[in-house]
């Protein structure tokens, strides 16, 4: 019995080894990008991310949602340092929601989301797409290097709009754009970027690699907008720790020093 249980238990961790090898990284190619956002200390430049919240109005947002980010949240603790009068006239200037209320369109609220996009040849929802994506994941598809370089789903992102390489196909009358990051090499949506497609307001050069790191450490955020306020409790947590360790140490020693050393304990 315990033989057999212990043969199965080797074949199933040989086939989910070799099923790991197989769905390895295959032969995508993920950049490594040094984001501020990295690491126990790292923070948002929010300068960056008021650059890629302007890509994304600009350039992404005629294909892809962002349904599940509120426009209030741009221009509070942790957001884009905006205020909220500018959230205000910046929304109601360049969105429209639809409200069920009135059965019509009107100029959207800070309270209201960003609109959802759908229909034929819009992309999925970016809200969450930089946790929903990782870009590193050997070797083998194992996994180990995420322990060390994150799971990448911002470099990911910036390596899919670098990614493109001119060429294009026609399958069942859809296009096709060649592309290095994405699984498979082929995907629908077309390049987008190119130098000076947007105009930053910071006189940052709106570069085509600038745009990529902006909008993706930006998708970062609206994945993950409470990031610094989770690495900050993180870190009180492991202070604490230290503290409660410490005096347990201390008390230890204490209380088992009269054994040790043969003095009598004087409470
Ligand atoms: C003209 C429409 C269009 C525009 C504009 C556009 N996209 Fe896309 N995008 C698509 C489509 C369509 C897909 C789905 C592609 C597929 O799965 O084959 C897609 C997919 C994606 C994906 C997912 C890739 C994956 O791994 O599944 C990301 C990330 C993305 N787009 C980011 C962006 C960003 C960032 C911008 C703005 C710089 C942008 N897109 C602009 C149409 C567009």
């Amino acid at each position: 019995m315990i033989k057999k249980l212990t043969l199965s238990a080797i074949t199933a961790l040989a086939l989910s080894v070799t099923g790991a090898i197989a769905a390895g990284d295959g032969d995508t190619h993920i950049d490594d990008v040094a984001f501020s956002f990295e690491g126990p200390f790292g923070t948002y430049d929010v300068d960056q991310l008021q650059r890629g919240l302007k890509v994304y109005a600009e350039v992404c947002r005629a294909c892809h949602g962002l349904q599940y980010v509120s426009f209030r949240s741009l221009s509070e603790p942790g957001g884009l340092g905006y205020t909220e009068e500018e959230v205000r006239a910046w929304a109601a200037e360049n969105f429209e929601v639809f409200d069920p209320e009135i059965d019509d369109y009107r100029p959207a609220l800070p309270r209201d989301n960003f609109p959802a996009v759908s229909g034929f040849g819009m992309g999925p929802d970016l809200s969450l797409m930089a946790k929903a994506r990782a870009g590193f994941h050997g070797p083998a598809g194992t996994g180990i290097n995420q322990l060390f370089k994150g799971m990448g789903g911002p470099e990911y992102i910036t390596s899919f709009l670098m990614g493109f390489t001119g060429e294009e196909d026609e399958v069942a009358g859809q296009f096709l754009y060649e592309n290095t990051a994405f699984d498979g090499g082929w995907v629908s949506m077309a390049p987008q970027l190119f130098d000076d497609l947007v105009e930053y307001d910071d006189g940052t050069p709106a570069t085509e690699q600038q745009m990529a790191e902006d909008v993706a450490a930006f998708m970062m955020w609206t994945a993950e907008p409470k990031m610094m306020a989770r690495k900050q409790a993180g870190f009180v947590g492991v202070i604490l720790l230290v503290v409660l360790a410490s005096l347990l140490y201390l008390t230890n020693k204490k209380l088992w020093a009269p054994h040790k050393y043969g003095k009598e304990m004087d409470l």
